[in-house]
């Protein structure tokens, strides 16, 4: 990419010639890529485009209202509230690899009535130029939910930032005042929280790990680790008053990592672990033990599922 300006307006004016008078959708993760092809999209078609953003229940806290807040110069966003549809599927289901497998299917199932509903010609998509190596010849699937539906019927993709590498899609992404997405954040896994409470996702372990995770956050944020969070891993004993108690085990898990591939767990400052144990069992009854993950990776994995 040679030069910012002329990148944007030149994507822009192709996007414009592919979609013509038609219509385009886009689903937006809040990641870096699909933000900016979303943005340009928009830029490019307006309301012609419908970015779609949907809200599993296993976000982040605040996850939902920041996308808002970024997106909000566009008119057609459209945010779906499916928290209680992705519960209900996900109910019963215990085994790691069908919770995965049915989050994406529910994915799909919401995006596809969208595209459905709005008459889409044109599927828009944050593929990036290492995306493509790693999968020429296919239509790349989403990262974060494992698959876009082929069960619509596309005219066409249009992908505006196939050609840049990460960096340079964030360079575009400041020309675009997309501040917010271009921060660095922490590698959130696509299942979201689901793969951050074992067994059953239950809204009540959900927010029990939502508010955990936020809390090791903030608390481990002067350490840079490359990925800190906590999950919800059990139950066991605790005390609450004069009655002993039945209640969640919160791990905390906080690692050092180049590319995730392999981690190192962090050796945290005991003030730190005591004061993230303290915040959490203060903000929630339920939780009766927060103990601390001292496993690297391998041979444990990052995440718990
Ligand atoms: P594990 O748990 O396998 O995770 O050691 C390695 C890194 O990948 C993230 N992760 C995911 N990222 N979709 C993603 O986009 C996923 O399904 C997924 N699962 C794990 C994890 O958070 C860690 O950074």
């Amino acid at each position: 990419m040679v030069d910012v300006d002329s990148f944007i307006d030149e994507a822009k004016a192709e996007i414009r010639e592919q979609v013509g008078d038609k219509h385009a959708i886009i689903a937006l993760s809040g990641g870096v890529d699909s933000s900016v092809a979303a943005a340009l999209a928009y830029e490019a078609i307006g309301d012609q485009l419908t970015p779609v953003y949907v809200d599993t229940g296993l976000m982040r806290k605040g996850e939902t209202e920041q996308i808002r807040e970024t997106f909000a110069f566009m008119e057609s966003l459209r945010v779906i509230e499916a928290q209680e549809r992705f519960f209900d599927a996900l109910s019963g289901v215990t085994d790691p690899e069908e919770k995965r497998k049915v989050i994406g299917e529910q994915f799909i199932r919401e995006f596809e009535r969208e595209a459905r509903d709005t008459d889409a010609d044109y599927l828009v998509q944050g593929t990036i130029y290492p995306d493509r190596i790693e999968s020429e010849g296919n239509i790349k699937s989403h990262h974060n939910v494992g698959g876009l539906p082929d069960v619509v019927d596309f005219d066409g993709l249009v992908e505006p930032v196939r050609d840049l590498y990460k960096d340079e899609v964030r360079e575009v992404a400041r020309a675009l005042d997309l501040e917010e997405v271009v921060a660095e954040r922490m590698p959130f896994p696509g299942p979201g929280l689901a793969v951050r409470v074992i067994g059953e996702v239950t809204p009540e372990k959900v927010a029990v790990a939502r508010d955990a995770c936020h809390v090791v956050e903030e608390e481990t944020e002067k350490h840079e680790p490359w990925q800190a969070f906590a999950a919800v891993v059990g139950k066991a004993t605790g005390v609450k008053g004069d009655n002993r108690v039945h209640g969640w085990i919160v791990s905390v898990r906080s690692v050092e990592s180049r590319d995730g591939m392999t981690a190192r767990a962090q050796e945290l400052p005991w003030e730190t672990l005591q004061r993230i144990q303290s915040r959490i069992t203060g903000q929630n009854d339920n939780v009766a033990r927060v103990v601390y993950d001292v496993t690297h990776k391998p041979p444990a994995t990052i995440e718990y599922e």
